[in-house]
């Protein structure tokens, strides 16, 4: 059995084989993603996909630390790395250090994402000079809903420099590599070959160094509504809801539970118990 891989592992992948990974929030979604995935996100997605909540601003600390430990029970071969969630690391470095150290502790994670581009690179230096491995994410960040006014893509026109200096910023702050959400394909490619660390695409190329995506969404769990960037590999959504109707039906006309499901007054005899 191969060690998981660590920041650095995965900070030596760029321009190699593209690093696979997709989001867990459970034990046992972990445990069916291990032999696939190089890296697992515990996102702070979590809070819209598993909570109902609106958006990944209401998600906290407590959450991601419970969700953080059942996914570190699933994984034995995966790098597991952890979402900082809103209003944990943008105050100040050391609010960034607190909280990181937190999470990592509790939860055995080998890393840290967070939100920002240039804004973040002090935060960012400040985090790896004192130990911990920091994954960036720019274009698209969820976390700024309420600024940037909408999900839409990030870094189209002249909105391209920004985000290209963003990418720059976070990788000489230190970053052993950068998701980039929802932004042109052009600019991804640019990105992947202009930065040292891999860039990890969702909504943006496949010349990133490595893909993510959501794993409710990519199975078909998640269906409130699928984003462009989404390819839904398999509908168990649909198919666990024709299940639940069929054990509804199955109740109602006394069909379920069978013999086989019930208890007999009389223990087996002897020698023929099955
Ligand atoms: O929270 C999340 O799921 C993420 C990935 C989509 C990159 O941040
Ligand atoms: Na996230």
């Amino acid at each position: 059995r191969k060690r998981a891989p660590n920041a650095v592992d995965i900070r030596a992948r760029k321009g190699g084989e593209p690093l696979v990974s997709l989001t867990a929030y459970t034990t046992p979604m972990a445990r069916l993603m291990d032999d696939h995935c190089d890296f697992v996100l515990v996102g702070d997605s979590v809070g819209m996909v598993l909570h109902g909540l609106e958006s990944t601003l209401g998600v906290t600390m407590e959450m991601m630390i419970l969700h953080g430990q059942a996914v570190a029970r699933g994984l034995d071969k995966a790098m597991m790395v952890i979402d900082m969630p809103f209003a944990s690391y943008e105050e100040s470095p050391a609010q960034a250090f607190r909280n990181a150290a937190r999470l990592m502790a509790e939860t055995g994670a080998g890393a840290v994402k967070l939100e920002g581009g240039v804004e973040m690179a002090e935060t960012i230096r400040f985090l790896v000079k004192r130990g911990i491995p920091v994954m960036a994410h720019i274009g698209l960040t969820p976390q700024s809903i309420n600024t940037l006014g909408g999900y839409k893509v990030q870094g189209r026109d002249d909105q391209a420099q920004t985000v290209l200096a963003d990418a720059h910023a976070v990788a000489d702050a230190g970053a052993f590599s950068l998701v980039l959400e929802k932004v042109p394909q052009g600019l991804a490619n640019q990105i992947t070959a202009e930065v040292a660390i891999p860039t990890i695409g969702i909504g943006a190329s496949a010349e990133c160094d490595g893909q993510i995506l959501v794993v409710d969404d990519m199975v078909g769990f998640f269906t409130a509504f699928k984003p462009k960037f989404v390819k839904r590999y398999a509908e168990l959504g649909p198919l666990a809801e024709a299940a639940i109707a069929e054990y509804a039906a199955e109740v109602r006309a006394r069909a379920f539970p069978a013999d086989e499901h019930v208890f007999a007054n009389q223990a087996p005899s002897q020698g023929t118990a099955k």
